[in-house]
């Protein structure tokens, strides 16, 4: 069973319990996609193998399989080829099953983006992140974990990097060591390299998911319940202000996507988005994309330019993907001039944080005005501020709907409708707790009546 390496190669217990019949049994480390990976010592072998076939291949045909699929089969046998012919150079048997992982990693190489290659493919698996060579994790439901997966070394790293920026006309090194760029099928990646990146190059995959939830999902997983989805879509539908904030990666993209599927069909909607990530479904949809800048920030298209142009495109509504800059006093002014039913997200950590970071925002656009004006602008810009949150199991969830109540003084009025009470951590590690209503009547209530929304007040009692 142990046959994979020539004697020379094995050192006392390298081999023992890791190989059982190709599987790789690894504490702490978890096999995702559909195969093990490849055991350590045989990395320099992959390496190898890859050398060898672009050597022997012509560059063109890898281009074209890696682009269209076709004459994959024909890279798939030169793969096979060389291996077979290093294996016998070198002297070294593998078991079969162990062999296929080999040739399957090298066709990654090959094709693929690599060792994380598996993990794109995996559907289930939401984020990839690579921190150095050896330490490849990925997210499943909702849980990060360190997998099998391993690059050579960093430069090895560096190369599948520069696989995924090269076609975007990127590059990254010392002088641009931190990029934001796209895998082809619209998964967000952002890279840092040293300098900056002190333990060696760094990557971050947000995979894009070409099924975006809908609100059932949402309320299947808990994230909310159906009185508040019901509030949330007659908020949408009778045109308020709304605000998702949200830590890094509490799912405030996604629920910025579920509730823009509730602006009506007719309405005319721009969005703005850094990298576009929303799926909108209206027929009149503008959508627009910030454009990053060359190294000395030429040909930027900025997210303040892209709202400020959008207000002459005569939209019904604006979504913004999210505010983290200047853009929020363009936003928080065309929300108060008339371009109701805005929706955006915001990085916070609680609706009254929320409000907070809206001013420091406002204040970074250069403008002139005293931080009294600033807050009576956001308070009579944003009507409702949906907070949602990450737990510590892992799991997304709208912890607060509140309104925004404008201002009395210089602070503004905050009101609870629904909020999620954790009440204890179940023995496996699972948040327990509910979401409830405060029991309080919405001022919203008013506006969705004048637009014709009536809701049961049972939607908001205790
Ligand atoms: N309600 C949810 N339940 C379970 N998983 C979710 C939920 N919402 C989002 N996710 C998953 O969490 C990840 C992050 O989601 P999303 O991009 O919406 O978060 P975000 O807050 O916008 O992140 P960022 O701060 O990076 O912009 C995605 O992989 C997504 O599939
Ligand atoms: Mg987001």
């Amino acid at each position: 069973m142990v046959d994979s390496l020539r004697l020379h190669d094995l050192r006392p217990g390298l081999l023992d319990g890791r190989i059982q019949g190709g599987a790789v049994a690894r504490k702490d480390k978890v096999t995702f996609g559909d195969r093990p990976a490849l055991p350590e010592h045989m990395l320099s072998l992959r390496a190898k193998i890859h050398q060898r076939v672009l050597q022997e291949m012509d560059a063109e045909t890898l281009r074209s399989a890696t682009r269209s699929g076709s004459d994959r089969d024909e890279v798939q046998r030169r793969a096979q080829q060389a291996m077979l012919a290093t294996l016998t150079e070198d002297g070294i048997q593998v078991v079969p099953s162990l062999r296929n992982i080999l040739l399957a990693e090298v066709m990654d190489e090959l094709l693929g983006y690599g060792p994380i290659q598996p993990l794109l493919d995996d559907p289930a698996i939401t984020e990839v992140v690579v921190n150095a060579p050896r330490e490849v994790f990925a997210e499943k439901a909702g849980r990060l974990r360190r997998t099998d997966r391993m690059f050579n070394d960093n430069a090895h790293v560096l190369r599948i990097i520069n696989k995924i920026v090269a076609p975007l006309g990127r590059r990254v090194d010392e002088s641009s060591p931190m990029v934001d760029a796209r895998l082809p099928d619209g998964s967000r990646v952002n890279i840092v390299v040293p300098p900056v990146a002190l333990r060696g190059p760094a990557i971050t995959i947000r995979k894009f998911s070409r099924i975006p939830f809908t609100v059932h999902d949402l309320i299947q997983k808990g994230t909310l319940t159906e009185p508040m989805a019901t509030f949330l879509r007659a908020c949408v539908e009778a045109r308020l202000n709304m605000l998702i904030s949200g830590g890094t990666g509490s799912g405030k993209t996604t629920t910025l996507n579920v509730l823009s599927s509730f602006i009506p069909d007719h309405e005319r909607v721009v969005t703005i988005e850094d990298a576009a990530e929303l799926q909108l479904h209206q027929e009149d949809l503008v959508a627009l994309e910030a454009r990053p800048g060359t190294v000395e920030g030429k040909c930027a298209v900025t997210i303040r330019d892209l709202v400020r142009n959008s207000l002459r495109m005569r939209p019904d509504r604006i979504v913004v993907g999210e505010v983290r800059g200047g853009e929020s006093l363009d936003m928080l002014q065309a929300m108060n001039t008339g371009h109701d039913g805005s929706l955006s997200t915001i990085h916070a950590n609680s609706p009254r944080d929320a409000l907070a970071r809206l001013e420091t925002l406002t204040l970074m656009s250069g403008v002139d005005l005293p931080m009294r004006a600033i807050t009576k602008q956001i308070a009579s810009a944003i009507q409702v501020i949906v907070q949602q949150g990450r737990l510590q199991d892992g799991t997304r969830k709208v912890t607060h709907i509140t309104e925004v109540h404008g201002m009395e003084g210089d602070t503004v009025l905050l009101q609870d409708i629904f909020v999620f009470e954790q009440t204890g951590v179940s023995p496996d590690g699972r948040v327990i707790g509910e979401h409830r209503p405060t029991g309080l009547r919405p001022r919203a209530l008013a506006r969705l009546e004048a637009a014709g929304i009536r809701l049961p007040p049972s939607l908001f009692l205790r």
